[in-house]
């Protein structure tokens, strides 16, 4: 295979060396936090000031973190691998921006941006964000953080799907398998014949669905996957 198209998705994991917690793990924001008071529309509209607190102290963690060399092995294999390379994230991090990556797919948002629920501007968040502030276009107090909750659709869905079935490499990087649409890559890139290979320290949920699994941490896994790619 001369250049193969190769389709990226990477989870909490990726991030986890660079001092940002998972969700998953022992003592991950979701044995912290209740998913339906800060990750749902619902919960947004039940205690706004929660939910926003709750994204501001992750947008302030976020900007302190820096990227590990699996964040810029990713980058490198953008720059120098001569065909395709799709890189999608469910993370609202930035490190892979940080890392090099020119063309990052935020399936499930971005802590950095903030949303008008009214009509739908986007612009970029303070580090603090305020609950009602205004939108900079409509000027409705609806500002929002720009975050795909447990019940709303994910950003760019007709675009990955298309990178998918065009994959002939398939790599999931830290991620636990457990939330949809992403978890479910892996069965349309098998279904187009890609290969599939999945990078964790502890198996995905779907872990029997990858035709490869390589234990480790994300910042050896990752740039020895890389060097294989590249060749050097
Ligand atoms: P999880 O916290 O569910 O899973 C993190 C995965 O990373 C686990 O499989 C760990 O074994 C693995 N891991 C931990 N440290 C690692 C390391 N150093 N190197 C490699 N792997 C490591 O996070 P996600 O799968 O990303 O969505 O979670 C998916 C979505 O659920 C998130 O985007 C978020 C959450 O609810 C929303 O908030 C909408």
């Amino acid at each position: 295979m001369a250049s193969p198209s190769i389709v990226i998705l990477t989870g909490a994991g990726i991030s986890a060396e660079s001092g940002l917690g998972t969700f998953r793990d022992e003592g991950g924001l979701w044995a912290q936090h209740r998913i339906e008071d800060v990750a749902t529309p619902e919960g947004f509209a039940r205690n706004p000031q929660l939910v926003v607190d709750f994204y501001n102290a992750r947008r302030r963690q976020a900007a302190e973190a820096v990227p590990n060399a699996a964040h810029e092995a990713l980058a490198r294999l953008e720059a120098e691998h001569a065909g395709n390379v799709t890189l999608v994230t469910q993370n609202v991090d930035d490190l892979h921006e940080k890392g090099g990556s020119q063309n990052v797919v935020h399936m499930h948002g971005a802590l950095n941006s903030a949303l008008c629920a009214a009509c739908a501007h986007r612009w970029p968040a303070p580090l603090k964000m305020q609950v009602g502030a205004l939108c900079p276009k409509c000027a409705t107090p609806t500002a929002r953080p720009d975050i795909v909750w447990f019940g709303e659709i994910p950003y760019q869905m007709e675009r990955i799907e298309q990178a998918l079935t065009r994959a002939d490499i398939f790599v999931a990087i830290g991620t636990s398998g457990n939330v949809y649409p992403a978890a479910g890559f892996v069965q349309l890139a098998t279904h187009v014949g890609a290969h599939t290979v999945e990078m964790n320290l502890d198996p995905g949920e779907n872990v029997s669905l990858f035709a490869e699994a390589r234990a480790g941490k994300a910042s050896e896994t990752v740039p020895a996957w890389v060097k294989e790619v590249l060749g050097s």
